[in-house]
Order: C-alpha cells, then structure tokens, then sequence
C-alpha cells in the first residue's frame, strides 16, 4: 500500500519561487524603510511562558482565550507560540536591561513568523509573518507617537504600491478606561441575554471587547453603546486632540472610528489600523497603538510603549497584480553548467566561477543536450558551460548564440571575459 500523502496543517502556506521572494524581499524592504525611521532590527523566541502572553495580551482577549498554540508541558513550564511580537520584545527588553541604554527611546522592527488558532479564511491564518516596531521610552510623547503612526502608513503604502486607510480611536489612560468600562456593563448587562456566548464572557472579563464582536446582531446592539470619547478626562481628550490637529497638519488622511477597540488589551491611549485603500473589505493589513503598562506588568520599569504590526501575507495577498509580477521575478542566472565528465572535476571550476561573483548551477544528470539547453533558457542563463566528456569545455553566450571550444582555459577566459564587465 502506498504511504499516505502528508499535506500542511490548515491555515499554513508553503511559500516557493516568486512566492518567496516576493516575502524575503518584502522583509528586506520593511527593516530597511524602519532603518530610516532609527530603528534596530530584533528577534526574539518563537515561544515564550505561556505567562507572559496571559499577562500581557490579556486574559479577555480572543487571542489568549482561545487562539494560542500551547505546546504540551515541557518540565515545568508551559509553554505558547508566540501570538504577536510585542509581548515578547517587551519582555526581551526587560530581562536584557536594554531601558539602561542611554540613548532613548529604543526603536526596534521586526518580522517573523507568528502562529494564531483562529477559524482559517481568504487573509485570516493559523501561521502567518507580522512585521512591525516597538518605540520603547519613560514617556510616548507626541513626536514619537505621530513618527509611528507615519512609519506604518509609509510601510503599507510601500507594500502595496498604493494608498493606505488610517482608522484610529484613543481609549484613555486606565482611570478613562475603567469609568468608560463601567459604562459598557451598565448598558449591555440588560442586552447580554439575546447576545452571543462570546460576549456574556466578554461582559465579565472585559466589556470593551463586547465592540469588537463580528456577530452582525450583536454588533447592532453594539451601535447604541455608550462612547468612549464621552468618558476620556480632559488631559486624555486634549492629547488626542493634538494628536488629530498634528496628523492634519502633516496631511495624513483619517477617519476617527469610536467602536475600534482592538483585539489586544494593552492599549492605552491612541490606537489605529491600517487598511488597504483599494480594499477596505478585506480587513486590516496592520494596527498599533500606545501601551502604557506593558512592561511594569512583566516586572519591569514604568516605561510606555507604541508599537504596529502588519500582517504580511495580507500585504502580498494586496499587492497588485504587475507589481507582484516584478517582486516575484526571479533575477537571471549566471552560468549553466551542462557537466558531461561526471566526477566531480568540475565542481572547482563552478566554485572558482561563484568566488568571482557569477550564479551557477547544474544541469541533473541523464538530461540530455537539448533538454538542458531549454531549462537554460528557462534560467534566463546569459551562458551554457559544457565539460565534454574528453576534458575539453565549451561555453555558448546565450544572448549572442555564439560558441567557444577550445582548452578548459582558454573557454573560462572568454566566458569571464564576455560575463565580467
Ligand atoms: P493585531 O491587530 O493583532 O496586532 O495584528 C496585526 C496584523 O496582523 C493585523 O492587522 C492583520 O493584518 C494581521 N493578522 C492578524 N491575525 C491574522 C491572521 N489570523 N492571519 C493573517 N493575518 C493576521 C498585533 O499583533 C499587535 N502586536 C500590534 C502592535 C504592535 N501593537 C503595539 N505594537
């Protein structure tokens, strides 16, 4: 009987050729763009204590609720895929006493792997790469906030080629929150019996999240709720005010959206999300905002924090089609060797041609001349080197057809002379 056929666990992608590189070189885009913005890249584990994301993300939040890969218990710890970067860099921070660095605020990026236990659908994965920054300093001010908010536009925008759509909302130091909160219980507790399973839990634990339930009757009830802008002190409003009048000064487009709660509960303060212009349906590419307790509530300083991710397969998913096209184009190969010796004499001479800088590989075995001549052409191989079986060598220049024969000297000499400019 055959062996079973093993195929990837729901919600993955394999990611080959042009797939890849339009990822790989999304990457390198994205830490280079954050570079300019002064920030360092980090990495940090792809698994963290299970506490630290409970702590962190919190315990209302559907990401810790039910969305954690938790890995079977390993000694005596428990242990989670990472859900988001935030956490972890924060607690990397923390235990690396990188806040005694004296040059404030420390600006990192990142871009990575993240793994979510989430129902899979067109944009919506069990692993997918978020790519984001963290600023980290003993006060968010509003430069630092604004240079965020700016740096994740710029980072969209240069993803997709177009327009980005900023949504943001300001949820409050914690004293707004908790008379804010208050507000959503007194309103819902006499709706939450026609409500969903998921808010009668939310109710309890965190009612703010009530706001961001995707049950359309819910979300009808949700729409006569109580405003947060209604319960922010006045120092909360007036930083928020400076916030808009800033981004309209710089000419950042934006809409304020009052019920955007965000799926994470650390936030304090400003939050936003970042859509795709052209595709505001498809959900957010990214979002972010201010933290104000994050770190203190992993036993570290009183520092704040502003930070975004975007989700980097929703950027590819996004980018159009000619841009895709190009990102994804594989860069044209150097030499194909077609090694008719076959002991391995000629493997020196293709690490000579690699230490000059060329791109080599290999025709397979029992490929036939004609056969190999095709896939070169499919390499887009500006040339064909032959090891003839009796030690001679060739080498064709593929653009202009023409053909060398000679000693194995004197071809590499004229295929470095016509490759090597
Ligand atoms: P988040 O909104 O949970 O924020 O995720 C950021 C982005 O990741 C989303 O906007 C979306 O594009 C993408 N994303 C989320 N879930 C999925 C999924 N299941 N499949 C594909 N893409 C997904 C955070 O993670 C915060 N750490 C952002 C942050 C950084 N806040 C402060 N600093």
């Amino acid at each position: 009987m055959p062996n079973e056929m093993i195929k990837k666990p729901r919600g993955t992608l394999d990611f080959f050729s042009d797939d890849a590189r339009r990822l790989y070189g999304l990457e390198t885009k994205l830490l280079g763009l954050a570079e300019a913005y002064g920030c360092e890249v980090c990495d940090v584990p792809m698994f963290e204590e299970n506490k630290l994301f409970h702590r962190t993300t919190g315990e209302s939040s559907d990401i810790v609720t039910k969305e954690t890969f938790d890995l079977a218990r390993k000694g005596d710890k428990d242990y989670t895929l990472r859900p988001e970067f935030t956490a972890g860099v924060n607690r990397a921070v923390v235990e690396n006493k990188l806040y005694t660095l004296p040059d404030l605020p420390l600006r990192y990026s990142y871009f990575g792997p993240v793994f979510r236990y989430e129902r899979p659908q067109a944009g919506r994965l069990r692993e997918f790469h978020q790519y984001g920054v963290e600023f980290l300093d003993q006060k968010i001010d509003l430069d630092a906030s604004l240079d965020c908010l700016l740096l994740s536009l710029k980072a969209v925008e240069a993803a997709l080629g177009r327009k980005g759509a900023v949504k943001l909302n300001f949820l409050g130091s914690l004293e707004s929150r908790e008379n804010y909160k208050k507000a959503l219980k007194a309103y819902f507790e006499p709706r939450i019996s026609t409500m969903c399973d998921d808010c009668k839990r939310r109710l309890v634990l965190n009612p703010l999240r009530i706001l961001d339930c995707k049950v359309p009757e819910d979300q009808e009830v949700a729409k006569g709720a109580p405003k947060i802008q209604d319960y922010l002190t006045a120092e909360d409003r007036e930083e928020f005010n400076h916030l808009l009048k800033a981004l309209d000064e710089i000419g950042v487009r934006y809409e304020v959206d009052d019920g955007l709660v965000r799926g994470l509960d650390y936030y304090t303060g400003l939050v936003w999300e970042i859509y795709d212009g052209d595709h505001l349906d498809v959900g957010a590419v990214g979002g972010g905002g201010k933290y104000a307790n994050l770190m203190a509530s992993i036993g570290g300083p009183q520092f704040e924090g502003i930070g975004f991710s975007l989700g980097v397969e929703r950027l590819l998913l996004s980018e159009d089609e000619e841009r895709s096209r190009v990102d994804g184009e594989r860069k044209p190969l150097d030499v194909f060797v077609i090694d008719l010796i076959r002991d391995g004499s000629v493997l020196k001479v293709g690490e000579d041609l690699r230490a000059l800088g060329l791109s080599l590989t290999y025709a397979s075995f029992g490929k036939g001349l004609g056969g190999a001549f095709k896939m070169a052409d499919r390499l887009k191989a500006r040339a064909v080197l032959i090891a003839q079986k009796d030690g001679s060598y060739s080498f064709k220049d593929m653009e202009s057809r023409k053909q060398v024969d000679g000693t194995k000297e004197d071809v590499l000499k004229s295929l470095q002379e016509a490759l090597i400019k």
